[in-house]
């Protein structure tokens, strides 16, 4: 068996082609569209990619887009005043702060300090609280879960009644896709750095779908893959790599070409889950904008 590649590229360009869509008819009905604010702390040369990435997308889904540039000696009551600023800026209905902050910095209460109705990372505690609550539906799903999701319906792969694997209990990927998997009807089995090496191998043996999101390149071997399963690529930890540019590539938690031979469907890293994440946003940030002129 050779898997399927799960193109997140493209599924993510028709997802924002959706969103420019709609933005279009928006516009021409309240004469207003999306803004989203990226505040970014510091010189991290991952985070400045990340946030570039962001913004160019905003604009061609036709957002207007608000960079924050923020030197890393930043004071924590000067950001957090920089966060409600943005809170009070009506043409702004999505917030992100880039992750990670500088150490001095309290991120928590950074993040506690986002307007919810604007937190298009759904990183504050009432939109964490939210998804984790069954039959709520937030306004805000967090982006690289919500990606992962998507992903799979598009691909045509069934969630309901599926064992699902996720490797890693992060609150940014691990935590929260596990709960979507469930409230897609999944019975998901969360292993972490904890778990021991045997029992994970053993559960991610047993998965329809697995969900590698531990940042530990090449992780999963091949062979733990059981054949036909569905598995989802989070991993994007940069590895120093000569023959690239930027002297280094992003590597995956999966061993692609072995696991290419077993699975039905796999993604992959680059070009998997990241566009993904970029498109999820852009969504979050299209529902802060119709919540404020009423269209929900
Ligand atoms: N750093 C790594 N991933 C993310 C993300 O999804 N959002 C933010 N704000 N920071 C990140």
């Amino acid at each position: 068996m050779t898997a399927t590649i799960v193109d997140g590229k493209s599924i993510a360009q028709d997802i924002r082609n959706e969103i420019k869509a709609e933005v279009d008819a928006l516009n021409a009905k309240h004469s207003k569209v999306p803004g989203l604010a990226a505040i970014i702390v510091g010189e991290r040369k991952d985070s400045q990619t990340y946030v570039r990435l962001k913004h160019k997308a905003a604009e061609e889904c036709g957002f207007v887009s608000f960079n924050v540039e923020l030197p890393e000696a930043i004071a924590q009551e000067d950001l957090e005043a920089k966060v409600r600023e943005l809170n009070e800026n009506p043409d702004c209905h999505g917030i992100i702060v880039q992750l990670p902050l500088p150490s001095h910095i309290d991120e928590k209460k950074i993040l506690d300090t986002i307007n919810p109705e604007k937190d298009a990372d759904a990183l504050h505690p009432i939109n964490i609280g939210r998804l984790h609550c069954k039959g709520d539906t937030p306004l805000f799903l967090p982006c690289t879960p919500a990606g992962v999701i998507e992903m799979l319906k598009r691909s045509g792969v069934t969630i309901a009644g599926k064992r699902a694997v996720v490797l890693g209990r992060s609150n940014i990927v691990g935590a929260p896709v596990a709960t979507l998997l469930m409230k897609e009807n999944a019975t998901v089995t969360i292993v972490h750095s904890a778990t021991p090496k045997d029992m994970l191998v053993e559960l991610v043996g047993s998965a329809d779908i697995v969900i590698a999101a531990m940042g530990s390149p090449g992780f999963v071997q091949g062979e733990w893959i059981k054949k036909g399963a569905a598995v989802i690529d989070v991993g994007t930890t940069p590895v120093d790599d000569a023959t690239k540019k930027a002297g280094y590539r992003l590597a995956g938690d999966v061993c692609f070409n072995e696991a290419k031979e077993r699975a039905a469907y796999l993604s992959p890293v680059p070009g998997g889950v990241g566009p993904m994440t970029i498109a999820m946003l852009l969504k979050n940030t299209l529902q802060g904008f119709k919540k404020n002129v009423g269209e929900i």
